[in-house]
């Protein structure tokens, strides 16, 4: 295939860097003589067809700020059969022969069949929950752990002040990563994750050990996915120990603001990386950052398969709490 023009959309949730890597995609694409159709609203777009057209331009000023400013969607109509056919359609009347999509799971699975439809596809890991096989971590993830350790950083100030218990709630629908790599990175005491069972006498009897050895804080963050969840720490906390407790949830703070140097950094290589890889012929795949270098993953391993628990962090935050 002559390969002129690719499309590009941010799907799902949004993360700081997207934008920078919007802004890489499309300066790789024109740099090598091809046009690029901007698709707003993710996969809600191709139905809408919100299509814009994106010169150097019209990406610039933009890789410091968080979001997307080709906005994003979680759209239920192209997880049907017939719906993904007509947005297929509508891609190809606008030239489209080619997409780059920056998403996470959900995102990346329609990626999939969009490829197995016949459109090459190559996916980019944007996602905060850093849940995605193929990455060592995706876009967003160091600056949404940097919102949450200045939260953490500030809740023990007051917490230590008042010699108080503190259940912080992080993201993470399926997964721990957030509340366990800012818990090891914040110096937190326990991290509650979806996929390690708590036993909550256990936390509280480490919570009243650490205050009787004069620790003046005890700070648990929550996986908003952890099986025990925040309102029952809360509760039981109250109900079998004299220290008082209190909650915060951080909610949607986490997935703005600007992007960190790391994210910028990897959204750049990698939105280089998967103009590249379309130029060489070559779909089907999410690019990924592994140890120094940028990897290519099939999308069925992406999301088909999970990444393990760093058990070594987990254990970390035990011994050096
Ligand atoms: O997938 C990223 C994520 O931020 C999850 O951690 C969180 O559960 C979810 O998105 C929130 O989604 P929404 O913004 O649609 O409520």
């Amino acid at each position: 295939m002559n390969l002129k023009k690719i499309g590009i959309l941010t799907s799902g949730g949004d993360s700081p860097g997207m934008n920078t890597a919007l802004r890489a995609v499309t300066r790789t694409a024109i740099q090598n003589g091809l046009e690029v159709t901007g698709i707003e609203q993710g996969y809600q777009g191709m139905f809408e067809k919100k299509f814009v057209e994106l010169g150097p331009r019209n990406v610039g000023g933009i890789m410091q700020r968080g979001g997307t400013f080709l906005y994003t969607a979680r759209c239920a109509r192209f997880l049907k059969p017939e719906g993904r056919l007509e947005a297929l359609e509508n891609l190809r009347n606008e030239g489209i022969q080619a997409l780059v999509i920056i998403g996470g799971n959900g995102s990346l699975t329609g990626g999939l069949e969009l490829e197995r439809l016949g459109m090459p596809v190559v996916g980019l890991p944007g996602s905060i929950d850093n849940d995605l096989y193929g990455t060592d971590v995706a876009i967003g993830v160091d600056t949404c752990l940097n919102t949450i350790l200045h939260a953490i950083d500030n809740i023990k100030d007051t917490a230590s002040s008042h010699r108080r218990a503190f259940i912080l709630e992080v993201m993470g629908r399926n997964s721990g990563y957030l509340a366990m790599m800012s818990a090891l990175a914040g110096g937190a005491e326990v991290a509650v994750i979806p996929e390690i069972p708590t036993d909550m006498e256990e936390v509280k009897q480490k919570l009243v050990a650490a205050f009787d050895r004069g620790k003046s804080h005890f700070i648990i963050v929550v996986a908003e996915g952890a099986a025990l969840k925040t309102r029952e720490i809360f509760d039981y906390l109250c109900q079998h120990s004299s220290y008082e407790a209190r909650v915060t949830i951080l909610g949607h703070i986490q997935r703005g603001g600007s992007p960190s140097a790391f994210d910028r950094i990897l959204a750049t290589r990698l939105g280089y990386a998967a103009v590249q890889t379309l130029l060489e012929g070559k779909s089907g795949v999410m690019m990924g950052l592994s140890g120094k270098s940028i990897v290519a993953t099939p999308l069925e391993d992406v999301i088909s398969r999970s990444k393990p628990v760093d058990m070594v962090g987990f254990e970390l935050i035990k011994l050096l709490s």
